[in-house]
Order: C-alpha cells, then structure tokens, then sequence
C-alpha cells in the first residue's frame, strides 16, 4: 500500500479538502478489481459501504451484513487501493450494544481490513460511539439523514428534514457528529437547501447523496453510476454509463459465437510446437470407452 507521500488520500487531507474549496469525490468499491479500477481514476475516498448486502449479496435492504461479511470485502478492496482513503461501513448492530464492542467490531476494520477509517449512521444518538472511536484512533465518517439502517424506523426510504422540525433536528445530529470528533460527515436524501446549510455550518466536509450541489463532496453508488441496475434508479442517481446493456449484449455476442462455432478461432487456440502422435495409447483409449 502506498504511503502519504506516494499521494496517499489521508484523513487531514480530507478535512483540508473544505478549507480550499476543493469538491471530494466517493464511490462505493466491494471487490479487488473494482477497487484497483476506481483507485486507478484519481477518486479521493473508496467506501466499503453497507450497500454490500443489496447490491452485491441480494438481500433486499442493508441490515442482515454481517461484521465477517463486510471484513471479508473490506480486505478484498484494500488490496486493490493505493491512493484513495479506505473507509469500511459498520454493519447494523455492529455499534449499538456497547462502547466496548462498538470499538472493538471498528478497530478490526483498521486491523485486519486495510481501511483508514470507518462510517456509523446516526447523529445525536451516536455521539458517545463517536468520541471512543475517535479516542480510539479510530477516525469516524458520520452519516445523517436518511439513514438506511433506520429503514423500520422511518417507514420506508423517504427524504429526510423537510419540515422546520425535522430539518432542525438534523442539523443537531450533524454539529453533535462535529463535536464527537468525526473528520466527514455523508448527508444522505435530504433538501438540497438544509444540506447547503448544514455544510456552512460545519467545519468538517459534507459529503451529499441525494443532497443537492451544495455539500463538500459527494458520493454514489458505483454499480448505479455504472447503470448496472435494471431497476429505474432513485432521482437522485445520475447514470454515467449504460454498462447493464453493454455487457448484455457483449454476453450476446459471446453466445451466438458459441453456438455458431466461430468462437474461439485459430488464433485463440494454441498450437503444437512440433508435430506429435495423435494415436491415442491404448489404455486411455480404452479408458475413453468405459467412460
Ligand atoms: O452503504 C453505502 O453505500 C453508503 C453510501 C451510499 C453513502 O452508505
């Protein structure tokens, strides 16, 4: 892994990104080659995110991943990161039971994973889980808003902090993950406008997902940038490319040049280097024939 001065991505410069006004850039990486590609592009910050369970292991909302899960993926991205900052998401109940196991699930990310750093979702609530990690060397992503691991709670996937009360309460989650000692703080499906305030309200960097333009940075998931979805995406996903039907129709190809006995061709097929007896001994012929 490469060092800080091999412009390795690192925490302060992070937090410095906001005092000079330059945009940070995220995306969410779960495999080797996925990351090694993204990491190769100049991205600032690769994200191990929760997600993993919906778009890589197919359960239908975040909350059954477990710790080794996302261990197992955190350890696979690291190895194909050099540049970006690592950060792992901590898995639903991985950070409420208690202080001790919250800093202990956290510390294996940096451990064992190869991450630099780790994301918890929640504000106020959150605010003691914050300051142990940070005491711990840990450094914190916070993540508010809508919240995904809140999904029960909240009724559904729904924008956060439209009302004066809602959005007051929001900015509250995100000064007490500010004051806990997190470096970045992931604004998640809320007015572009209270993320705009939020984001003058504090010192450390706001990285928007569905927030609107006015946050520090921002962050998406790579297989919906990629357009590897068949789903119609949230509003808030732009897609970049259409790689769902670029692969669709390179498989396409693959097939009819199967069936049509034009793949593989001459010169994907190795030859001989001298002429050899193609008479088979008898044993395996007669091996052949029992089989
Ligand atoms: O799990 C995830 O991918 C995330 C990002 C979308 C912020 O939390």
């Amino acid at each position: 892994m490469g060092s800080p001065s091999n412009g390795k991505i690192t925490v302060p410069a992070i937090l410095d990104r906001k005092n000079r006004g330059r945009k940070i850039t995220m995306l969410t990486a779960y495999d080797f080659q996925m990351a090694s590609l993204l990491d190769q592009t100049g991205i600032d910050i690769l994200l191990v995110g929760d997600s993993l369970a919906t778009v890589v292991l197919g359960y239908d909302n975040s909350l059954p991943v477990t710790m080794e899960e996302m261990l197992h993926h955190t350890r696979a991205v690291s190895r194909g990161t050099d540049r970006a900052l690592l950060v792992a998401d901590l898995p639903f109940l991985s950070f409420h039971l208690s202080i001790e196991e919250t800093v202990r699930n956290a510390g294996r990310f940096l451990k064992e994973g190869g991450a630099q750093a780790v994301k918890l979702e929640g504000g106020v609530q959150r605010k003691n889980a914050i300051q142990a990690l940070v005491a711990a060397e840990i450094p914190v992503m916070g993540h508010v808003g809508l919240t995904p691991q809140s999904i029960h709670r909240l009724g559904g996937y729904r924008v956060q902090g439209r009302s004066r009360n809602q959005a007051r309460r929001l900015l509250e989650d995100a000064q007490a993950v500010e004051e806990a000692g997190a470096f970045a703080i992931v604004l998640e499906g809320i007015p572009g406008t209270l993320a705009s305030v939020i984001t003058r309200r504090l010192r450390i960097p706001t990285i928007g997902i569905g927030a609107g333009v006015g946050c520090d940075g921002q962050v998406l998931v790579t297989n919906d940038l990629l357009g590897m979805d068949g789903d119609r995406p949230p509003r808030f996903v732009r897609r970049f490319a259409d790689l769902r039907a670029e692969i669709q129709a390179a498989v396409g190809r693959f097939l009819s040049e199967v069936e049509g006995g034009t793949f593989p061709s001459a010169r994907e097929t190795y030859s001989v280097s001298e002429p050899i007896d193609l008479e088979m001994p008898e044993e395996l012929e007669a091996e052949d024939g029992d089989s």
